[in-house]
């Protein structure tokens, strides 16, 4: 009897405890229905957000079958329903289409805009080059000035299917002016099963879209070997940091999804 009551209790706590975890969860537009958009939905999805696939022909028979695949809680609508019916978007569109597709979402007010494009185009020498003067995420956030614009790349779609294929964790930059914002993508990138590193402020995507074009090296040289960004933690830092290099920014406080990974090094004696 005593065994049987334990039982009871110990499922009514699991199903609570399903519920509240499903309810922490947000719901998530993914704007484009392709490599990107079929890996990173299927997969927040199994987390717990509600996913709604933003495409230009939503009763397509493979957006029909994406939602099927991703479980109960995913539909599909229109780009703009979609943006509209979510907290937060995130555009996995090609370049391109991007400025049509980000100037007609709706309204954006307070709504975490995700960016992971590579604005880039081959130069003469084949190498990519930035096709914008800024980045691609300055530029969505002047189209959607109410929007809280986030930059990061994820990591490639093979890596998003199968996180640890590689042996280790992928680090994912994470760049933006909102804290909050920034926060929250953070945790999406942790659920993914990538390392997310803060990257600082929105402008810093110009970096973050430089980085892409060197991952894009080994493809344009046709080498069988590419990579992706793992970076090993160093925590010397604290040894050596003197105050009148830098003043120190004032945005850093709250780090709950960007921990420390390794505890810090003990400093080498003067
Ligand atoms: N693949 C990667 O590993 C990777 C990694 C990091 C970042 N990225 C970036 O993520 C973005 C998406 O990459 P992807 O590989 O997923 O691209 P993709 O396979 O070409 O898919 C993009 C999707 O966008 C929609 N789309 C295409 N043309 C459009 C247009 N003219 N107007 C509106 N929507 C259009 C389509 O969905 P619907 O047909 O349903 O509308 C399409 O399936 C790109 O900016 C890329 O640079 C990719």
């Amino acid at each position: 009897m005593i065994k049987y009551a334990f039982i009871c209790i110990y499922v009514a706590l699991s199903a609570i405890s399903t519920v509240s975890y499903a309810l922490e969860r947000e719901v998530v537009a993914l704007i484009g229905t392709g490599d990107m958009g079929d890996s990173i939905g299927p997969r927040l999805a199994q987390k717990g957000y509600r996913i709604i696939y933003g495409s230009r022909d939503p009763a397509r028979d493979s957006v029909r079958e994406l939602v099927k695949r991703t479980g109960s809680n995913a539909t599909a609508a229109s780009q703009k329903d979609a943006a509209q019916q979510a907290d937060i978007v995130v555009l996995v569109v090609p370049w391109p289409a991007m400025e049509t597709v980000a100037r007609n979402l709706g309204a954006m007010d307070g709504k975490i805009l995700v960016d992971a494009s590579i604005p880039s185009r081959q130069a003469a020498d084949g190498y990519l080059e930035s096709m914008v003067e800024t980045s691609s995420a300055e530029m969505i956030q002047a189209w959607n000035p109410a929007a809280r614009v986030v930059k990061t790349l994820f990591a490639g779609s093979n890596v998003i299917d199968n996180p640890l294929s590689l042996g280790g964790r992928v680090t994912s930059f994470v760049a933006a002016d909102d804290r909050g914002a920034k926060e929250i993508v953070a945790r999406i990138i942790s659920d993914l099963g990538l390392v997310p590193l803060d990257a600082g402020p929105l402008r810093n995507a110009q970096a973050i879209e430089a980085f892409a074009r060197l991952w894009f090296v080994p493809v344009l040289q046709k080498r069988t070997q590419g990579f992706e960004l793992a970076l090993l933690p160093s925590n010397y830092w604290h040894c050596i940091w003197d105050d009148s290099w830098y003043k120190p920014v004032g945005d850093s406080e709250t780090l709950a999804e960007f921990p420390d990974q390794a505890p810090p090094t003990p400093c080498r004696p003067e």
